[in-house]
């Protein structure tokens, strides 16, 4: 390590410290070199994000917090936590990097916050199997891993408070997710994903329902509380409860997406024990069928609003843009419309999504923009009636 420089970095409410790669090799049109210790300014949002919703989380409960942060490279996103969210009592951070355990601890050290943070060196996996005793549960997990959660679910779910605990978790693979790599995301998922216009709300529906699952096993039923889709990442915060009949109605949530790549039909089928066959009831095309994957709502109102709250005390605009999209959406059916694929498609100018919204509006329609795309929007209203819309909107 003697050949990276040790950075300083400010994000929040903090300092720290993290190392870089050496000068020389960094230079235009070269790829980046792996840092030893993984810090992305690029996931600032991700994490600004965390910190109102747990504190949304604190506030709502009213109960002050135990936190784990099993994949935590230079433990930015825990001592944000400790720093920026009051009623938390104890936070664990961990990292199977021996660099980054370091890091992170001086990091706690340079806050004067070994009282609060401890840090440890540990496969996360391990690490959490060793926290699993009743008694010792946490209120928040947050996984954020590279690429995938999934083979940190069950661990996590086992050290998480059955009742009121709070599931974070980043997804980053987004080409199984999207339908890219559709058996990569069969494999780890359980769902059978959709490239469609909307595959990034099908992505956090899917691994909402892996999470359902994993979670339905030890008889804990989740419950979505906001969920984004950022960049090049997914992200859902769920809440837990226990008992076979909380868990059985979490389940009956899950079931299947059929969409029709001919005339954009799309519906939700919930009950992941049926069989669904292939043809669409609007034009009559062959059908694509997605998931399982979660049918239910994604959001709650009142979780967002709190979140969105703490995100205008701090006035960080680009949370408050994004919590206020997700509010607006919260209500809405599942999937979206993107004008300009829908355009593209009828060989039509692209009109203003605000004149097609309002025509949609003066019908009786529900109808919200979507945080899931800049020219899409959400709605109840018939297929036929959106490119009505668009047309009149011309
Ligand atoms: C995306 S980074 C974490 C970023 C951090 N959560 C943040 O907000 O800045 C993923 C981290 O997981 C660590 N990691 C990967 N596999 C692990 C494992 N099996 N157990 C513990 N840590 C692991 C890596 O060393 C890396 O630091
Ligand atoms: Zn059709």
């Amino acid at each position: 390590m003697e050949n990276y420089r040790i950075t300083i970095h400010h994000e929040g409410k903090v300092d720290f410290y993290t190392y870089s790669p050496p000068i020389e090799k960094l230079g235009a049109g070269r790829p980046l070199p792996k840092a030893p210790v993984f810090y992305n300014p690029a996931m600032k949002l991700n994490r600004d994000i965390a910190v109102y919703a747990v504190r949304a989380h604190q506030q709502l409960t009213g109960r002050n917090l135990k936190i784990c942060e099993p994949l935590t490279g230079c433990g930015i996103r825990g001592i944000r936590f400790a720093l920026e969210i009051e009623g938390v009592d104890e936070i664990v951070i961990n990292d199977l990097s021996p660099d980054a355990f370091n890091v992170a601890k001086r990091n706690v050290e340079m806050h004067n916050l070994q009282g609060k943070i401890q840090v440890f060196n540990k496969d996360a996996n391990l690490f959490l199997a060793e926290n699993a005793a009743y008694g010792k549960r946490f209120d928040v997990v947050d996984i954020d891993p590279f690429g995938s959660p999934v083979t940190f679910l069950d661990s996590a779910l086992s050290v998480l408070r059955k009742n009121e605990g709070l599931l974070c978790l980043t997804a980053t693979d987004m080409a199984p997710l999207c339908g890219v790599h559709r058996d990569a995301c069969l494999r780890k998922y359980g769902g059978v994903p959709l490239r469609t216009m909307y595959c990034h709300e099908v992505a956090v529906r899917l691994l909402i329902s892996c999470a359902v699952l994993s979670a339905a096993k030890r008889e804990i039923a989740l419950t979505p509380l906001l969920s984004h889709s950022t960049d090049h990442y997914i992200r859902t915060y769920l809440k837990t409860s226990s008992g076979a009949e909380n868990t059985n109605e979490s389940v009956e949530q899950l079931g299947y997406l059929i969409h029709c790549p001919h005339c954009h039909f799309r519906q939700l089928k919930p009950g992941i024990a049926r069989t669904l066959t292939g043809k669409c009831p609007l034009c009559g095309g062959d059908i694509l069928i997605g998931g399982p994957l979660w049918c239910g709502k994604i959001q709650s109102r009142e979780f967002v609003s709190q979140t969105l709250e703490n995100a205008k005390k701090e006035g960080d605009k680009k949370s408050i843009k994004l919590l206020s999209t997700i509010l607006e959406e919260s209500d809405s059916p599942a999937t979206y419309y993107d004008l300009h694929l829908i355009c593209d498609q009828l060989n039509l100018p692209c009109p203003k999504l605000d004149k097609v919204m309002i025509r949609l509006k003066e019908r009786g329609y529900l109808v919200t923009r979507t945080h899931f795309k800049n020219n899409a929007l959400k709605t109840n209203a018939p297929i036929s009636e959106i490119l009505r819309a668009i047309r009149e909107a011309q």
